[in-house]
């Protein structure tokens, strides 16, 4: 009976010491996991793992902190840190861009977690095509590609083959511009205004001024007109006279350009 007793205790005494049986190591308990005595293992907690952590044989153990690998911070695969900006995360020794209002930033994540973002490649997208890099043209208050050619209007006066250069300037040159108030647009001439008349360029009219009548007057095409003297006749009685009348042309449409008083928009810096 004493012997059996003695067995138990015995028994019970190897149970309860964690004890390997034939190595004599105790076991290390981490975190509910048991760990074979003498041997090397790995241990993650939350982002980090722990890498030949050491379970010593009288069952405690450690793990070496120049070991570990913080899975949060660094991308194991380069062996990089992550860059964290503004809540997003990108991989160590890689290029990134992101936007804050107008501005895209293009900026270069290092291997450490460090970053930057040269003001040079910083591209302002209100302005800039990203895709073409060529800023916009605003004329006034509408945009237009860089590099492109348009079309405006402004009051009267449509302008065509406008450009716009890829720095944000442009020009309209007055050649290819149609003034609607005072040109004809199916003729492309311009209307002869005579006492509040309108008259179309390139065609005969009739006059009648300090009582002499003319006809044949001619309205030329660039909006002059001429009444020739001799056409001159008296309707007010009997009395004759010799009176010549003419105009010189209208002034065409000027040029208007970026660089053109407060009708412009010069290329910014
Ligand atoms: C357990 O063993 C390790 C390694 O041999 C030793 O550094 C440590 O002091 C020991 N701890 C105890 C409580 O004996
Ligand atoms: C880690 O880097 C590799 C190689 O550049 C990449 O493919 C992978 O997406 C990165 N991992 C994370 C979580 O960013």
């Amino acid at each position: 009976m004493a012997t059996l007793t003695l067995l138990f205790l015995f028994a019970f005494c190897i149970a309860s010491s964690d004890t390997v049986l034939g190595q004599g190591c105790q076991q290390c308990v981490v975190e509910s996991q048991k760990i074979q005595g003498n041997s090397y293992f790995t241990y993650n907690k939350k982002c980090v793992e722990y890498k030949n952590c050491k379970c010593n044989c009288n069952g405690s153990w450690n793990c070496p902190a120049e070991n570990a690998v913080d899975h949060c911070r660094q991308n194991v695969s380069i062996g990089c840190s992550f860059c964290n900006v503004r809540g997003q995360r990108f991989s160590g020794n890689s290029n990134f861009k992101f936007r804050d209002g107008c501005n895209e930033f293009n900026c270069f994540c290092k291997c450490d977690g460090g970053w930057n973002c040269p003001s040079e490649k910083t591209i302002n997208i209100c302005n800039t095509n990203i895709n073409t890099g060529c800023k916009y043209c605003d004329v006034n208050g509408q945009k237009h590609e860089g590099n492109s050619y348009f079309t405006h209007r402004k009051e009267c006066v449509e302008y065509k083959n406008c450009m716009c250069n890829c720095d944000g300037s442009w020009n309209c040159p007055g050649e290819n511009a149609i003034d609607y108030c005072r040109q004809n647009v199916n003729t492309g001439c311009y209307y002869c205004t005579i006492d509040k008349m309108k008259i179309e360029g390139n065609s005969r009219f009739h006059l009648v001024r300090d009582c002499y009548q003319y006809s044949g007057c001619i309205c030329q095409c660039d909006g002059g007109w001429t009444c020739a003297h001799t056409t001159g006749r008296y309707v007010c009685g009997t009395k004759r006279g010799k009176v010549r009348y003419s105009s010189t042309k209208v002034s065409s449409v000027q040029k208007i350009t970026s660089s053109q008083g407060s009708y412009q928009k010069s290329s910014e810096e």
